[in-house]
Parts: structure tokens; sequence; C-alpha cells
């Protein structure tokens, strides 16, 4: 099984013999962590911040689950405010980005197991064996 997170597509896949046995494909990958993260950050902050800083942030403190160390991570960041338009920052804890990106990575983790259900119950062992591979930028 191959998992391939780039930034417009994650690509999920269970290979054979050279041949494709199952297969999903989805338009949710870096991307769009991106664009909930920026979304967060203007909701959450009141704070205008632009795709470059919303991929820094993912990259610096985002995390796909609770983790003491990195839950406490912090990032300051700097953008516009939302009220008086003028320049801020604030600082962001790895635990609110974990939160922030959970819905999408959920769509990740259902699609994966969607492809696991259709996987014919003989090559369930190889997969036990050999585990997934995961790859691509946002892995
Ligand atoms: N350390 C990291 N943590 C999280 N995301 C990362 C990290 N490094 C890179 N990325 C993300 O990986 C994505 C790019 O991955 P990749 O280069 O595999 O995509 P791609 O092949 O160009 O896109 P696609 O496969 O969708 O056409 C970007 O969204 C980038 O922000
Ligand atoms: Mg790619």
């Amino acid at each position: 099984m191959v998992i391939d997170i780039g930034a417009g597509t994650t690509e999920i896949a269970v290979v054979c013999y050279s041949g494709t046995v199952v297969s999903e494909s989805l338009r949710i990958a870096g991307n769009h962590f991106d664009s909930v993260i920026r979304r967060y950050v203007k909701k959450s902050h009141d704070l205008l911040i632009g795709d470059k800083t919303a991929e820094t942030i993912k990259i610096k403190i985002g995390t796909a689950y609770p983790h003491p160390v990195h839950d406490e991570a912090t990032l300051e960041v700097s953008g516009l405010r939302l009220l008086s338009g003028l320049p801020g920052s604030v600082v962001l804890r790895g635990a609110e980005i974990r939160e922030a990106i959970s819905e999408p990575l959920g769509n990740i983790v259902s699609s994966i197991k969607r492809v696991l259900e259709q996987l014919p119950p003989e090559l369930a062992s190889d997969l036990l064996d050999r585990g997934i591979v995961l790859t691509g930028g946002g892995a």
C-alpha cells in the first residue's frame, strides 16, 4: 500500500505484481491543510496571513496526533489584524494547529479505511508484514 500526500491530491493505492488492486484519489492534501490553517488563524486570532505563512505553520508546528512535546511547540507569526488592518503577530501552539487540520486529516484516514475494506483478504497478511509506504511532501 502506497499513500502519496502531495500538494493538490492524495493518492492511495494497493499495488500487487505491478498492478493496482484498489485505489482512491482525493483532492485533499498539503494545499488544503494550508488553507484550513489560514482560515483558522483568521477566525480564531483575527489575523490575516498568506499561503506561505500558513505552509510554514504547518511544517513547523503541524502534527497529526496528540503528543505532549509537539502540542506545546509554539510559533510566532505575523500578518494583518482583521479589524485595524495594521500589522500584528500572534503566538500559535502545536495543539491548536493539530485541531485545525484534524478534519481534512480525518478525510484522508477515512479514504485509507475505504481502500483497506476493499482489499482482497489474501493480501491482508502481506500488508501486515510490509506496512504502508507513506510518501509525498505532506507525508
Ligand atoms: N515537512 C512538511 N510537513 C508537512 N507538509 C509538508 C512538509 N514539506 C512539504 N510539505 C507539503 O508537501 C506538499 C508538496 O508535496 P509534493 O512535492 O509531494 O507535491 P506534488 O507532487 O507537487 O503535488 P501533487 O502530487 O498533488 O501533484 C506541499 O503542500 C508542502 O507544503
Ligand atoms: Mg506528487
